[in-house]
């Protein structure tokens, strides 16, 4: 195990992909619980991720020197060396030349962390700040022409500094530099696979739940139906799915779910049509945030008014991966959008919560699918929001607006599968708008929905572009769209990146 202590950003997230890349697990911890979970988990090593902070900030996060004590391998990456050097006595300083971008990069060879590198190489640097005077015990191991120390170390404690990034992909050698240090200096073995990942969850959660009953929150997306194939796995019978259709979902959505859950793997699986509470209860709401607040609280409601049925329910197994952890605000980053299966859980909530993928990405859910034997089209399945196309039809939601973007969903579904995109595609849907404009058909003018498309290449949500669909295929779309849904008279693409836009538009 390795632990990345969170200085703030999004920095954490990348070097920990990078590590479990290496086939190495690790934890990411928020820098104020750090000391007790490293003393509790006892982990090979630490890595301190960068940050926006400047370390002679009153405000900045700070580290317990405690820390230093532990005998565990550190490596301080950007905001993290810095710390590292105003923590054990050195000196932090604004930079006379602020270094943005690839810049080249000496090394000294004879370091364990740049075993095996070249002596120069082009790496990633990104700050306003550096070290100017080393903490005592440390050496300088690489420079740059800007930078006198673009790293230290202090080799008998095992504490090692970076001034640039490794985890990013710019950076040459930045994977020889992360598994140097897991490898080498950390003696990891480099075993960890999402089959030891599944054995392991799968003893957990057997030992948590025992023979008490838990219930599932399925969605029919990859998360939910994961976790839930992952639980009956561990508990078998003891687990009841309950799939709520709150008539927010795609074409013949639940249907595809019976199939699936009921038919093919054989779990007690509960249908509820509760399509009219919601709608019910989404009258005249058009902030997005009310909306998913809202539709996460009728859902665990729903499950609570089910779960009563089945005597004994204690569990409530979730679908939650890491990206809506960190997305729905942790200390130190800022709420962005509050997904309903994290923020929007209301605080008298009777279950006690199951989340075996909260700490997994996107692709080491999918992997943990297929391991489980999965189909395949359901693994690669696209993500569908908890909230439904209640977050698509932009302000207020009704039953007529979900049956046009329905009907158009389904049609811009199906040519981008006709044209063998969607396995390239990451998520492909249509949103409405609530703007309606004037167009002509025959003689008669009309006035109509805009409906608009997305469509974006991404690897875990976190940021995403879009995606170059071709114009021959865009245009069958619209053509069928506005031809075949009553109610569209314009179709328009969406072409912005995340950031600065999101992936859905509310
Ligand atoms: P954004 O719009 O934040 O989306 O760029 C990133 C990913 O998250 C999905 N998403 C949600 N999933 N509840 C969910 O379960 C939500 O409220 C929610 N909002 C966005 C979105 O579809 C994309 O895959």
């Amino acid at each position: 195990l390795v632990i990345i202590v969170d200085f703030g950003g999004q920095y954490a997230q990348l070097i920990a992909r990078r590590v479990r890349e290496s086939r190495v697990y690790c934890e990411i911890v928020p820098y104020d619980e750090a000391l007790e979970r490293i003393k509790k988990a006892n982990p090979k090593g630490i890595i301190f991720s960068g940050g926006p902070n400047s370390v002679y900030d009153e405000r900045a996060p700070k580290i317990d020197k405690e820390i230093f004590e532990l005998n565990i391998p550190i490596l301080g990456i950007c905001y993290g060396d810095q710390l590292i050097a105003e923590s054990l006595g050195g000196k932090v300083d604004r930079a006379e030349v602020r270094e943005y971008g690839n810049t080249l990069i000496n090394f000294d060879l004879s370091s364990m962390l740049f075993k095996g590198l070249q002596e120069k190489a082009i790496c990633w640097m990104s700050h306003t700040d550096q070290i100017v005077k080393l903490p005592e015990g440390f050496r300088v191991t690489a420079s740059s022409e800007n930078c006198p120390i673009a790293a230290m170390e202090d080799e008998k404690r095992k504490i090692f500094g970076l001034q640039f990034h490794p985890e990013v992909h710019h950076t040459q050698f930045g994977r020889e530099i992360i598994n140097n240090f897991l490898f080498n200096i950390c003696n990891l073995s480099g075993s960890w696979t999402i089959s030891s990942f599944v054995d392991d969850k799968i003893k957990e959660i057997k030992e948590r739940i025992g023979d008490k009953r838990a219930i599932c929150a399925l969605s029919g997306g990859v998360d939910s139906s994961v976790a839930a194939v992952l639980v009956h796995r561990a508990i078998g019978d003891n687990l009841t799915c309950i799939f709520v259709d709150h008539g927010l979902l795609r074409l013949n959505e639940a249907e595809e779910v019976y199939r699936t859950f009921k038919e093919k793997f054989n779990m007690n699986l509960i249908m509820v049509n509760a399509k009219d509470r919601f709608l019910e209860r989404l009258k005249g709401v058009s902030d997005p945030e009310r909306k998913r607040k809202i539709i996460g609280e009728e859902f665990i409601r729903v499950f609570e008014e089910e779960a009563n049925k089945i005597k004994g329910a204690e569990f409530l197994v979730q679908g939650t991966i890491y990206p809506d952890v960190v997305e729905s605000g942790t200390k130190t980053s800022a709420t962005i959008k509050s997904h309903h299966n994290v923020g929007g859980l209301p605080e008298d909530l009777k279950f006690e919560l199951v989340e075996p993928l909260r700490e997994l990405f996107k692709d080491e859910v999918r992997e943990v699918g297929r391991q489980l034997g999965i189909p395949e089209d359901l693994i690669s399945r696209q993500p569908f929001p908890g909230p439904g196309l209640a977050i698509r039809v932009l302000g207020e939601v009704t039953e007529d607006k979900l049956n046009i973007l329905r009907q158009a969903d389904f049609i811009f579904r199906e040519e981008i599968k006709k044209a063998g995109l969607h396995r390239d595609i990451w998520q492909y849907f249509a949103v409405l708008p609530d703007i309606k404009s004037v167009g002509v058909m025959g003689d008669e003018r009309t006035y109509a929905y805009t409906i608009a498309l997305r469509a974006v290449e991404s690897v875990d949500g976190m940021t995403s572009d879009w995606f170059r669909i071709p114009y021959e295929v865009l245009a069958r779309v619209s053509s069928r769209i506005v031809n075949e849904v009553k109610g569209v008279n314009r179709v328009v693409y969406d072409i912005t990146s995340k950031p600065p836009a999101t992936i859905e538009w509310e």
